[in-house]
């Protein structure tokens, strides 16, 4: 049985629906309460057991690789001052995972960025994890699917479901219920715009094996123009066993600016040391509101 241990993090997407907050920074350090949303997906990957992460990144990212390597000035800095609390946070950062780099040099979309990690891959099975949406949930969501892989030995992705109005926002499966919280998978459409086959959203969790590089290499462009990454996937299926997990957990699409305030308004309510003053504001807030309403 061949383990997991490689992950695709793309993140040399344009940001914007961010602008002007992503004019000069990228989308993925935009933060959370007080962690760029890039971190909470590395430590997902980390804590799902993947040893080795390749990011796939674009201009204007430098911030990104600076926020995982070492910062000598400001550890010197903290340990002079004794703030060991602050010190011990920002020197795990940089030990999280063996991180590594590769540019996308053209915005070719989502299948184009994951084949430009295909030498990093080799052979493997590898996971894609994609950096705007945030899950909450006891088990991490890739070792959910990884749980799966491990299985029935095939590719498994992520999905839920979500409101049939939001269907044309995602890449959607058609699939077959096979136990509970699965289905076997037999057809996906990227972003249908008229009869989505299921409201069963693909949720940017995968588990894939490196065939699919070879079909990337040759996927015209799809929806949008981009070579997408669910075009690829319906190749496969085409062929190929496929399964999708049905996700335990709370998503948060970060991309999406109502869904990014909800992960900070909610993660900020479980936060050890902002709950209950924030908590209090929130209450303190809506009573506000209601009396000008
Ligand atoms: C990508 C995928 C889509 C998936 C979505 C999840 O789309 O192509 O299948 O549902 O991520 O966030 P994007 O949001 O990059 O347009």
């Amino acid at each position: 049985m061949r383990r997991v241990k490689k992950a695709i993090i793309p993140a040399a997407g344009l940001g914007t629906r961010f602008l002007p907050a992503t004019k000069a920074m990228p989308k993925e350090m935009l933060p959370v309460v007080d962690k760029p949303t890039i971190q909470y997906i590395v430590e997902e990957a980390v804590a799902s057991g993947i040893e080795d992460i390749i990011i796939v990144t674009g201009r204007s990212k430098r911030s990104i690789e600076d926020h995982f390597d070492i910062n000598y000035e400001l550890e010197a800095n903290l340990r002079d001052q004794r703030k060991e609390h602050l010190l011990k946070m920002v020197e795990d950062i940089a030990k999280l995972a063996d991180i590594h780099y590769v540019r996308q040099k053209q915005a070719l979309g989502l299948g184009h960025a994951v084949w430009c990690a295909r030498k990093f891959i080799g052979r493997e099975p590898f996971a894609v994890l994609l950096g705007d949406m945030i899950i909450d949930s006891d088990v991490p969501c890739l070792k959910q699917l990884l749980d799966i892989y491990e299985r029935k030995q095939a590719p498994v992705i992520a999905v839920d479901s979500v409101e049939w109005s939001q269907v044309s926002k995602y890449g959607v499966i058609d699939g077959e219920p096979e136990g509970e919280r699965l289905f076997k998978v037999n057809r996906l459409v990227e972003k249908p715009a008229t009869d989505p086959p299921s409201n069963m959203a693909i949720i940017g969790r995968y588990v894939l094996e490196p065939y699919i590089f070879q079909i990337l290499s040759r996927l015209p462009a799809g929806i949008g123009g981009e070579i997408q990454l669910t075009d690829a996937l319906q190749q496969w299926t085409s062929r190929h066993p496929m399964y999708a997990g049905l996700i335990q957990g709370k998503l948060y699409d970060v991309g999406d600016k109502m869904g990014f305030l909800k992960a900070t308004v909610e993660l900020a309510c479980k936060d050890e040391t902002l709950r209950e003053p924030f908590r209090s504001f929130l209450r303190q807030a809506a009573a506000e509101g209601g009396e000008t309403t």
